[in-house]
């Protein structure tokens, strides 16, 4: 097993090598400056940038405006609001159209009838849902944090922002910081939205062109998981660069393969118009081409490009690497990289990859609980940009690489 920090002190006595070599082409011992930077792989040939997901989602509750801010502050390049609709039209930044998780709202008894079942891609959820309130109502409610291991003492104190708060806010910090930060807007459940009569698209376009940022050098990056959605925008005459999200259901350990299962198989969009194919068919030659009919990047899950897989016994089962009982994800390792990075940059396509996350229980084995050990990995292969939600740890691992370019 390869050391997590093994492939760093190769490469700085690879590059001291290097100078060595030139210095001593050069005639060597003189004082004359050499140069061994290195260039960045990445498709414009810029540093790869971090993505705030969701704000800086490992430290305050998602998707607020103190979670952004804080983002910015740590030096995050974008920030990351997923988009839902309010019963009165107004966008909102939620994961989900569904907002019991991420607020207080089931502990509000004033909005304890508003709970309900509804079809989201296809699938019966039941709680509060934001197009049942009104924007004033959804300023009622507090926001929670989702994982019960992260810092519990800011639940209920933020509110949820809309689309337009965060546009102000990162125009103030534009101007306070001088630093080119962005917003990377996401349509949440196009379809789910468009049948309740709640469409993003036209909102969305119609928020960009107020705020002056619908054109191809605004500081805006728009995904969707919908081709549908990023489609019907750019023939509305949206002009930002867009992004198309590539997901999958999960991946087995054992054969360190993805899987698919619905809702997370396919596009819904797809889903509703009979589009067999998986997710899996956007990250092929032919797929990749197609997207860059629409889109201007790809934003995988970062098993596309990394695939995570376990060591098994002789039996079939899952080595317990760590010795902590358990026979999971922890036990797994990192394999070889697949060629979507590259491919994707042939076809003239960017790769932004998501989630990055700190806790040492959502690493791999070989990542020996450092974090840093998986950011590394992928800026050296060349990938253009990263949601995480730890920014402060991505941009410490991107100086780290930077040294290592010579930079
Ligand atoms: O948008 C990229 C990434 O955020 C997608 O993952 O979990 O936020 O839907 P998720
Ligand atoms: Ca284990």
């Amino acid at each position: 097993m390869m050391l997590p920090a093994k492939p760093a002190r190769l490469a700085h006595f690879a590059m001291a090598a290097v100078a060595l070599l030139v210095l001593s082409a050069c005639g060597g011992g003189d004082d004359s400056p050499v140069s061994t930077v290195q260039p960045f792989k990445t498709l414009s040939n810029g540093q790869p940038l971090v993505i705030g997901h969701r704000g800086a989602s490992g430290y305050l509750p998602e998707h607020t405006l103190e979670a952004y801010g804080r983002a910015i502050e740590m030096g995050a390049d974008f920030v990351e609001p997923d988009l839902v609709v309010t019963k009165d039209g107004v966008l909102i930044a939620r994961h989900e159209p569904n907002i019991t998780s991420t607020t207080n709202v089931s502990t509000l008894t004033k909005f304890a009838s508003r709970k309900t079942t509804k079809k989201v891609d296809g699938v019966d959820e039941t709680g509060w849902f934001a197009s049942d309130f009104t924007l004033a109502e959804i300023k009622e409610l507090g926001a929670l944090i989702t994982d019960a291991e992260r810092p519990q003492q800011f639940n209920g104190l933020y509110q949820i922002p809309t689309l337009q708060e965060i546009v102000d806010l990162v125009k103030a910090r534009r101007v306070s910081s001088g630093r080119d930060i962005g917003i990377y807007p996401e349509t949440k459940h196009p379809t789910f939205h468009r049948a309740l009569g709640l469409g993003i698209e036209d909102r969305l376009i119609a928020s960009l062109n107020a705020a002056g940022w619908n054109s191809r050098s605004a500081p805006v990056l728009v995904q969707s998981f919908e081709p549908g959605s990023l489609k019907e925008m750019k023939v509305k005459g949206l002009t930002t660069r867009m992004v198309q999200l590539i997901d999958a259901d999960d991946y087995d350990l054992k054969t360190g393969k993805l899987s698919y299962a619905a809702p997370y198989d396919r596009p819904y969009d797809w889903a509703v118009n009979g589009d067999t194919r998986l997710f899996s068919a956007m990250v092929t030659p032919a797929g990749l081409a197609e997207i860059k009919t629409y889109a201007d990047g790809i934003g995988p899950w970062k098993p596309y490009i990394v695939p995570i897989k376990a060591t098994l016994d002789s039996a079939g089962n899952i080595v317990d690497r760590n010795g902590d009982g358990k026979r999971d994800y922890n036990d797994a390792s990192s394999q070889s990289a697949t060629s979507l990075i590259d491919d994707a940059h042939k076809a003239g396509l960017f790769v932004h990859a998501y989630t990055f996350r700190s806790e040492a229980r959502r690493l791999a084995f070989d990542y020996n609980k450092d974090p840093k050990v998986e950011y590394l990995q992928f800026y050296r292969l060349g990938l253009d940009g990263l949601f995480s939600d730890f920014p402060d740890t991505a941009l410490q691992a991107r100086k780290d690489y930077l040294k290592e370019l010579g930079r």
